[in-house]
């Protein structure tokens, strides 16, 4: 270890905190601490702030109308685009300077830099595309695609004619993309042929088609971009309403769509994402409120800037994506980096390649990328001048602090804040971390919740927990870039999120309270440490799971009688998934068994999901009441002390399964 190391070292043991770095501070885009006694003092006003950063064709009324909790409605009858205001405006100053660099995964490939004005030209061609072949305002338009820059361009069209946008990540499977499709209604849909990675192309047209079998009502149009290079291409033909997204777009060159103004609170998206039950919600975010917020947190957070060069190595598939590569970026006139492919080829330091390169100002990733980085070496980062970087984040699960010191050590040079920033698919944008100008950071924690936002942690009956006692997170007033219901669903919505804390009879606002289903404690200067989900929803390497999905995925395969998941912890990836399994009479829990039971959750859902372990038993430990120990299965995957188990009906169970997750 060297000295510098073993400081540090001292210096996490101690829990220290660490000051914002006073080079950051000076220039950072907010640095009064002020902000947080004024936001509260003016709230809900203070939310003009957020709203300051966007371009209205009309002016709204009204910040907030919460007459009808949990319904609020933000920036009330503003008119605005977000098309328009991601790129339109922009022209003038910043038509020349990059919007997009796309990076794709073949280092023998040109990369791609699409300037402001080229970003609006294809949006616009793009968006004549989609009128012409029939879609019209409030029509949902799928996308299922990998990280090509036709998917943000597909987006940012959408979002110019007001036809929201529902994106399936390309990782997840067919059956996925029929269930998506078919709860949405969605007849339109975007898609590639395929993609690279780990250098090999990757045939996604076929499960597409596989997806569009499944889609339940008829589908006008599929538009098919081309991203394989000659030679690698599969070769399937495209059936009568599938058009090349190449064609397309020549068809319309040159040609101009004005942006339909939308009203504040009209729809932008659909992101599906998984809860308790086996079925993804379909979670709504509108015009105003969620730019609104994209925006103010990518400023107020990330720190962007027009003249940087950000890089988020998120996809765009998942929230991350769409908040902090697309719209929050491009709303902020900055230029976004899109990487195609995974960190580690063709080797491990692709990615600090890649910053070298582009000279990349911030960097936003996950833990779990940051926990291979460090398992891999810090020889890799070594090798490149990364003094460009001004700013790390994380998000979506909790950093360790060996992980924090880390990535401040050894990606940071000491010299860039680390933003550790909690939030969800739900909340549109980051909800809990410090601000990187203003607040010390303590590895571990997330830091305090952001000005304006009432965050506490409280106990079952909803009362506040004292300082440095698990609870559960609660946000007690309601913020622009929220959800504002599940699609089709309000009540849903309210059981989901509200029905927990709130008093669901009450029209008085402060009567509501949402849950974001994590537990936290907070310490006594306000900071938070989230200690993860309190529902059957797992984290693995950073992707949410459902274990319903899971579980029925398992049930489905011939010979599973009853399937039981949990989360392990895994080194990498966070939580892992264990699947235990019990068998129909007449079934052997061999190797192929397990095949099928692997290919079943693939089928389903999509690699990601994969169990890290099937445990075949006969039974599963319940209660009396006949319900599944679920605790005792995830003690038994991480091989740790068993809770009680006298209360169990078949505690004889326990020690047989023990004994074989032991084995494998
Ligand atoms: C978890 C991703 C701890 C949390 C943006 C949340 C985190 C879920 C953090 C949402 C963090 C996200 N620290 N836990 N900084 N960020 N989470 O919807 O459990 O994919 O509820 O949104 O990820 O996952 P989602």
């Amino acid at each position: 270890m060297s000295d510098g190391d073993a400081e540090l070292e001292a210096r996490l043991a101690a829990q220290e905190e660490f000051e914002p770095p006073a080079g950051f501070v000076e220039q950072a885009n907010v640095s009064d601490p002020d902000i947080y006694g004024q936001f509260e003092e003016n709230w809900p006003n203070c939310w003009r702030a957020a709203a300051e950063l966007l371009d209205w064709y009309e002016e709204y009324e009204q910040v907030l109308d919460d007459s009808n909790p949990p319904f609020y409605k933000w920036f009330t009858d503003g008119k605005l685009n977000v098309s328009d205001n991601c790129l339109d405006r922009h022209l003038d100053e910043r038509g020349d300077e990059a919007a997009i660099e796309w990076v794709g995964e073949p280092v023998d490939e040109d990369n791609v830099t699409y300037t402001y004005e080229e970003l609006h030209r294809e949006v616009n061609e793009f968006a004549a595309a989609l009128l012409d072949m029939g879609v019209g305002e409030d029509d949902v338009v799928t996308m299922y695609m990998p990280m090509i820059p036709q998917l943000p361009i597909a987006m940012l069209a959408c979002a110019r004619i007001g036809a929201p946008h529902s994106v399936v990540f390309a990782g997840f499977s067919a059956d996925a993309l029929a269930t998506r499709m078919n709860s949405a209604d969605s007849e339109y849909l975007v898609t590639c042929d395929g993609y690279y990675r780990r250098g090999d192309p990757l045939d996604h047209l076929a499960k597409a088609n596989e997806g569009l079998d499944g889609v339940e009502h008829d589908v006008e149009g599929v538009v098919v971009a081309e991203r394989l290079m000659d030679g690698d291409g599969f070769g399937h033909d495209l059936a009568d309403n599938q058009h090349a997204y190449a064609d397309l777009v020549a068809d319309q060159a040159g040609a101009e769509v004005d942006p339909v103004e939308r009203d504040a609170e009209d729809m932008l998206f659909l992101m599906y994402t998984s809860g308790t039950t086996g079925k993804p919600k379909g979670v709504k975010h509108t015009t105003a409120g969620y730019l609104a917020w994209a925006a103010w947190t990518s400023q107020a957070v990330l720190d962007i800037k027009p003249e940087d060069t950000y890089f988020c190595s998120a996809d765009i598939g998942w929230i991350t994506g769409h908040s902090y590569i697309v719209y929050g970026p491009l709303a902020l006139g900055t230029t976004t980096m899109m990487y195609e492919g995974t960190p580690d080829y063709p080797e491990r330091d692709r990615l600090w390649e890649i910053v070298e390169e582009y000279e990349a100002t911030q960097l936003y990733t996950a833990p779990t990328a940051i926990r291979a980085f460090m398992k891999w070496g810090a020889e890799f980062p070594e090798r490149h001048d990364l003094s460009s970087l001004r700013l790390l984040g994380t998000v979506g699960e909790p950093i360790n602090p060996r992980a924090w010191k880390w990535y401040y050590q050894h990606i940071g040079d000491e010299e860039c804040p680390v933003v550790d920033t909690w939030w969800q698919t739900e909340t549109g944008g980051m909800m809990i971390t410090g601000l990187p100008g203003v607040k010390k950071m303590k590895p571990g924690s997330a830091g305090p919740p952001l000005p304006g936002l009432d965050v506490r942690i409280v106990d079952t009956k909803g009362e506040e927990v004292k300082a440095g006692r698990a609870g559960y997170l609660t946000v007690q007033k309601p913020w622009p870039g929220m959800l504002r219901t599940l699609y089709k669903n309000d009540e849903r919505f309210i059981q989901e999120y509200w029905a927990e804390y709130s008093d669901t009879d009450s029209s008085d606002p402060d009567d509501w309270i949402y849950f974001p289903e994590d537990g936290a404690k907070i310490d006594d200067e306000g900071y938070i440490t989230v200690l993860g989900r309190v529902d059957d929803v797992l984290n693995v390497s950073g992707h949410r799971l459902g274990t319903m999905e899971i579980e029925s995925a398992i049930v489905g395969v011939d010979g599973v009688a009853e399937a039981a998941v949990v989360g392990g912890d895994h080194e990498i990836k966070g939580e892992a998934v264990y699947a235990y399994v019990i068998l129909e009479d007449g079934y052997e829990g061999d190797e192929e068994m397990r095949g099928r039971i692997v290919e079943g959750v693939e089928d389903a859902i999509g690699p990601i999901a994969r169990p890290e372990q099937v445990i075949f038993t006969p039974e599963l430990p319940k209660t009396r009441s006949g319900k599944i120990m679920r605790r005792l299965l995830e003690q038994i995957a991480n091989e740790e002390e068993l809770g009680d188990t006298t209360t169990l009906r078949n505690p004889e169970i326990v020690e047989d399964i023990q004994q074989q997750v032991q084995s494998d």
